[in-house]
């Protein structure tokens, strides 16, 4: 995982201590599933998730630039959102508490959880692929709530 402030540029580093402390737990997780699943469990034991799934988004995924737009404009959600990368790569832009971007790109093995109410974005990058676990208390919660203009 690797996260910077975006108004500072790349060499504007946060590490895994600042963004736990803005309220977003990351860290990263082994790729086996019989060594993160004891891991996931707890976590869905701590914050209530009841759901797992896993979802996949690829050059090959039917609508793909239109599915991303709706991830890219900022937006929050009533229900926490959790995702374990297991493959490719994504870009979360998540709001700190005094509303400066933190750019955080996930990779395989990266667990990062952007809080109900908390306004992000979510960007492919160039390999246009990724693959997740996401964990949730009810899918409704997903539904976006964008941010309004200026
Ligand atoms: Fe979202």
């Amino acid at each position: 995982m690797r996260a910077w402030w975006l108004d500072a540029g790349e060499g504007a580093r946060i590490d895994e201590e600042t963004l736990r402390s803005e309220g977003i737990p990351a860290r990263a997780l082994p790729l086996d599933p019989e060594a993160h699943q004891p891991d996931l469990d707890a976590l869905k034991a701590e914050r209530g998730y009841i759901e797992q799934d896993v979802i996949a988004l690829s050059p090959e995924t039917p609508n793909l630039d239109a599915l991303c737009a709706k991830f890219a404009d900022e937006h929050h959600h009533d229900d926490d959102e959790v995702r374990f990368t297991l493959g490719g790569e994504g870009i979360f832009d998540i709001r700190s508490k005094d509303d400066r971007w933190m750019r955080v790109v996930v990779e395989p093995g990266d667990l990062i959880v952007v809080p109900a109410g908390r306004h992000h974005r979510f960007l492919l990058t160039e390999k246009k692929a990724i693959r997740c676990v996401r964990l949730f208390r009810d899918t409704a919660g997903w539904v976006p709530h964008y941010r309004e203009a200026g």
